[in-house]
């Protein structure tokens, strides 16, 4: 089991990476007398004031005040945990990260372990049930897939029966737990269980780290369902996984673009026709976590979709996810397939210079964008110009602030003929007045956080997620007197029902909420508690303590001053407070 990491072993790795290496590789740097500077990465700006410091190894936005070192950064930038954000920097000094075998472990990484383990065997058991199994080989030729794809996406083929996995693997009841958690297994009413995967081709699934975290499974003659997915569990989530970049990104040391299309076999067989960059979410819509994950890895991102009426609604879906996440310097286009056709089919029958001209020339966004909304509206009438203003200003409105968004008003307003000045107060009135909504509608408890304690708590919180898991906040937080607490209340929810949601991730949730300023300080906020990561548990279970004793103080006193009689349950607890 991964135990603790030596902090001498971190200290000395943060010695040795050099920060300004580590941003400029992801944000480009400008020289600036002893500094360096760019465009802020955390928030939008056109005039950059961001600098990052050779001598302190620290970096600093004026802007936004986001600060912190080479760890902090990489947490936020590429949403990574602190265990992660480790794991990178180390991987890019080509060094192994020591664990210690006692003391402090990650206990969310420590219960995920067994998974992935059971994971790992089972494709590892599906591989070799592949090599033995002619009608699976057969089907996978006839698709036109070599042996050596097959290998590079592990696919595998599960047999008929049902208890293949479960007689294998499930020799304990830990690993019989494992199975059943994972989905692989399923457990019936009388505890007999059965394999959810039989006679079907495998497709596994991996995080970006290449782990195995679920699989997706095809049937190989005609018949319900054609595929059949693993259920969400504690290491896979649907709309935040890609379905190929582990792969892509082994492939290609520099992805100038990603493709992304519906389906499993339409990555393989991209694959094989040598298009090694291509990912699919899996069975649902796109996600805009999925199009930001994307983003991280290339700057440029092509949809391709079925040329159906379901793929032309899946790709007006991602047009508008897309919108929400996009920022100057990333490109969205979209590529429509002929009627009755997909990737794997069209790519093998015209090949891969055919397919790659297809991707080059695809739709931009703004094309798609504008295309569609004026083929809803007559633009021949103002009645149709002020129908297309509206719809297009409700796109627009979504966006952050970037030259694009402008390039899109001001092509807007060609269309319509109003002015852009018109355009944008009205852009622009529209998104204040949600937020004035926001505002009156939801009671601002939360809003200003004062009380130090808490101000650390939700930074303790924003900036190790995973605690949330481990120390659950008190249901009284939820209406408590004290400013703040209602906050870290919604923090715990969120991270409760979203349990992989890195820093960042969070952050992103609350984005243009009215917590956003504060959220943005306290992620990068450095006090002592912060940085001793070595008992944060403890440091945040004492803290979460000592907020929940001092707000029911604050509760009592209220209640006993304004002579308001407590009920039954509450002397009880006011007895116990009282002896604390
Ligand atoms: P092939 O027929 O093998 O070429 O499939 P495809 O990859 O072209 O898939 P299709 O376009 O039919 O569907 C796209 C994706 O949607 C698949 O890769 C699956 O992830 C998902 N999907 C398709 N059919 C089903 C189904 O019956 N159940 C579930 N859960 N997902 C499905
Ligand atoms: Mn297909």
């Amino acid at each position: 089991m991964a135990g603790r990491i030596p902090q001498n072993f971190i200290d000395d790795l943060i010695g040795r990476s050099d920060i300004v290496e580590v941003i400029n590789s992801r944000v480009s740097l400008k020289r600036k007398g002893k500094e360096f500077s760019a465009c802020c990465p955390f928030h939008n700006e056109k005039t950059p004031s961001f600098t990052v410091s050779e001598a302190k190894q620290f970096y600093y936005c004026f802007g936004c005040h986001a600060k912190g070192n080479v760890i902090g950064f990489l947490m936020d930038y590429e949403h990574l945990s602190y265990i992660d954000a480790i794991e990178s920097l180390a991987a890019d000094a080509h060094v192994d990260v020591p664990h210690e075998d006692s003391g402090f472990t990650n206990k969310n990484q420590e219960d995920k372990q067994p998974y992935y383990n059971i994971l790992k065997q089972a494709s590892e058991l599906f591989q070799q049930e592949l090599k033995t199994s002619e009608r699976a080989i057969e089907y996978l030729k006839q698709r036109g897939l070599s042996g050596e794809i097959a290998k590079q996406f592990k696919i595998g083929y599960a047999p008929d029966g049902w208890s293949f996995l479960s007689d294998r693997l499930g020799t304990s009841n830990e690993n019989l737990n494992s199975l059943i958690k994972t989905g692989l297994v399923v457990n019936k009413e009388n505890d007999k269980t059965y394999d959810r995967f039989r006679d079907r081709i495998i497709f596994p699934i991996t995080d970006q780290r290449g782990r195995i975290i679920g699989f997706g499974g095809r049937i190989l003659d005609k018949g319900e369902p054609k595929y059949l997915n693993s259920p969400e569990n504690a290491v896979f989530h649907k709309g935040y996984e890609l379905y190929g970049l582990y792969e892509t990104k082994q492939a290609l040391r520099q992805i100038d673009r990603i493709i992304v299309v519906e389906g499993y076999m339409d990555v393989v067989a991209l694959a094989q026709s040598d298009i090694n960059y291509a990912v699919a979410s899996l069975g649902t819509a796109t996600t805009t976590d999925q199009i930001q994950k994307t983003f991280r890895t290339t700057h440029e991102i092509v949809f391709c979709y079925d040329g159906d009426n379901a793929g032309k609604k899946a790709a007006w879906r991602a047009l508008e996810n897309t919108l929400t996440v996009i920022r100057d310097g990333m490109i969205a286009k979209f590529l429509f397939l002929p009627e009755k056709e997909d990737p794997d089919t069209m790519v093998r029958k015209e090949g891969k210079e055919a397919f790659e001209r297809r991707i080059i020339n695809a739709t931009t966004l703004s094309d798609f964008l504008f295309d569609k909304l004026k083929s809803e509206v007559d633009l021949a009438t103002n009645e149709g110009k002020a129908q297309l203003a509206n719809k297009a200003n409700k796109l627009i409105q979504k966006m952050h602030n970037s030259l694009f968004k402008d390039l899109l008003i001001e092509e807007l307003s060609t269309l319509v003929g109003l002015s852009q000045q018109h355009l944008e107060s009205k852009i622009s009135s529209a998104s204040q007045e949600k937020r004035k909504h926001a505002q009156t509608t939801k009671p601002i408890r939360g809003q200003q956080v004062q009380n130090n304690k808490t101000r650390i708590a939700i930074a303790l919180l924003l900036q190790n997620p995973d605690l949330a898991n481990q120390h659950k906040v008190p249901d009284t937080f939820q209406d408590a007197f004290t400013k703040g607490l209602p906050l870290l209340y919604e923090l715990q929810k969120t991270i409760e029902t979203n349990t992989q949601l890195t820093a960042a991730a969070l952050l992103e949730r609350f984005r243009d909420s009215e917590h956003e300023k504060a959220f943005n300080i306290l992620s990068v906020l450095q006090t002592p508690e912060t940085e001793n990561t070595d008992n944060i548990n403890e440091v945040y279970k004492n803290l979460i303590e000592r907020l929940h004793y001092e707000d029911r103080d604050e509760y009592f006193s209220h209640k006993l001053e304004n002579n308001v009689s407590l009920t039954a349950e509450e002397k009880k607890e006011y007895l116990a407070h009282c002896m604390k």
